[in-house]
């Protein structure tokens, strides 16, 4: 046996061509399995820029030239691959798409597209037999394409394809309609079109819910799942997402994209060296270099400062964002008191119909150029009443920071914001309502140096009424 970690000239190189690459899991996959089987192989990360005149083709002929026994292929290169490759397996050509060169024994190029096989592969090795299944397919992109054929090859009975685009989702199924045998497939719009849709399963293949999106969702919080269904997503990144958090808080099982990751990888890896691939091996691997991913955005994270500006009418859909993503932590932490958020809980439109309010102050709190909190207060006097003086106070509404990058500092941030506009307002008192149940918001604003001079309280009564 070689050993592994010395590269010299016997070493075999396979590697991932792409553009960009440098955050890609593949290679951390692939050199686990080398080394787990004692294989002198390297597996590295080629960026190829699309931008340089030429350069795809002479990535894939300079593989040749330098006795590479083949490469990976993502975004933005897999169709542009196809012209310089000598046969083009049945998959890919469907797909007309290709993610695995193969350099064969004679030097000629092989281009095969193992995302299909993948999906599949994990589906059963999930005990999900997808054969006589009614699907339905969230998105029309490039993984759409090998979903819908993986699965017709599968014979899955009739899939749904729903796109946000739907002309988009027409070219797909005009694309592929040789390829579906049995299978029948109908079109939708996403997501007005979910309503009346049943389905075994229901495999997302949008980038909804991927990072740093993992607030978003493509399955709208009014619309049901039910037991006995599966929820399929192909995003990993976070291993958890919304969606399947969605399903299975209606009994539906989740299964999320890994797998189908590990699985493609897999046959590629079994194409190249001709040896079965140390799958869970290759699975470990994986899911430690996500986690070092993780810790690591963290820390960068901790190390970028705050940086708070007033939001302006372009702000009206990260704002709206945010707020779902409280109103869906809300609903999570309390689901019998608050809603899951919906297009309608706080849209753009009412947003910017708040900001060009002249006595509305919003602030916003970014990390690196990416919205992460708000703060949304309003400057008129309240009313005075029978009993009390008007009170000159800036009103807090909302107050929300991302789940995750609650406790790094950030309402404090937007807290000290509003005071220092109050006092150039020449304003004393900021003030808000906080419900009682939530004791966290309590203790934060105590510490922040307010004092509870208002509290909502309710008495529940039992029994049923007569
Ligand atoms: N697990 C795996 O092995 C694996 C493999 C491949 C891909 N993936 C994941 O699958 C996801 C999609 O990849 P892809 O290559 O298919 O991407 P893609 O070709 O760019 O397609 C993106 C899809 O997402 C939809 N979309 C994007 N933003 C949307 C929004 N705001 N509302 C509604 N729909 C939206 C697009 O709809 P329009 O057509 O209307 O724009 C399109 O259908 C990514 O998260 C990727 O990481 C996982």
């Amino acid at each position: 046996m070689s050993d592994v970690h010395t590269i010299s000239a016997k070493t075999l190189l396979v590697g991932l061509i792409g553009w960009p690459v440098s955050h890609s899991v593949s290679p951390a996959m692939h050199n686990a399995a080398f080394d787990a089987l004692g294989l002198d192989w390297r597996y590295v990360p080629l960026p190829v820029d699309p931008a340089l005149p030429g350069a795809v083709g002479d990535a894939v002929r300079g593989m040749r030239a330098m006795g590479m026994c083949g490469v990976n292929v993502t975004v933005p290169h897999k169709q542009a691959v196809l012209p310089f490759l000598d046969r083009i397996e049945a998959a890919a050509q469907a797909m007309r798409a290709v993610n695995t060169i193969i350099v064969e024994a004679d030097g000629s190029l092989t281009g095969d597209n193992t995302d299909a096989p993948g999906f599949i592969a994990d589906l059963r090795a999930h005990g999900v037999e997808p054969s006589g299944q009614r699907v339905l397919v969230l998105g029309a992109g490039g993984s759409a394409r090998a979903i819908v054929y993986g699965l017709a090859q599968a014979r899955a009975r009739h899939i749904t394809l729903a796109n946000r685009s739907i002309e988009r989702a027409g070219r797909l199924l005009d694309d592929l309609r040789p390829f579906l045998g049995a299978t029948t497939v109908e079109v939708t719009t996403l997501p007005d079109g979910l309503r009346a849709i049943e389905a075994d399963l229901i495999v997302n293949c949008t980038s909804l819910g991927m990072t740093p999106h993992q607030d978003t969702t493509p399955w709208p919080h009014e619309l049901p799942l039910h037991p006995g269904q599966i929820v399929y997503d192909l995003v990993y990144n976070p291993a958890d997402t919304l969606l399947l958090r969605q399903g299975r808080q209606h009994g539906a099982r989740a299964i999320g994209g890994l797998g189908m990751l590990i699985w493609q990888g897999a046959l590629a890896f079994e194409r190249w060296t001709g040896q079965p691939a140390p799958v869970e091996v290759m699975r470990s691997a994986a899911e430690e270099c996500l986690r070092r991913r993780v810790a690591d955005s963290g820390q960068q994270r901790a190390q970028q400062p705050i940086n708070v500006r007033y939001a302006t009418l372009d702000d009206d859909d990260a704002i709206s964002q945010l707020h779902s993503a409280l109103q869906a932590y809300h609903a999570e932490a309390h689901p019998s008191f608050f809603k899951q958020p919906s297009a309608y809980t706080f849209p753009p439109t009412i947003v910017r119909d708040l900001l060009a309010k002249p006595s509305t102050v919003v602030f916003l709190a970014e990390i690196g150029g990416t919205a992460i909190g708000y703060l949304y207060a309003d400057a008129m006097p309240a009313q005075e009443t029978t009993m009390t003086f008007p009170l000159e106070r800036l009103w807090i509404h909302h107050i929300i920071v991302k789940p995750d990058f609650q406790r790094q500092g950030v309402g404090r941030a937007l807290i000290e914001a509003a005071k220092s506009y109050a006092r150039r307002q020449g304003i004393k008192t900021l003030a808000l309502s906080v419900w009682a149940f939530n004791r966290a918001a309590i203790r934060f604003f105590e510490a922040q140096g307010f004092v509870i001079y208002n509290h909502r309280m309710w008495l529940q009564l039992g029994g049923v009424a007569v």
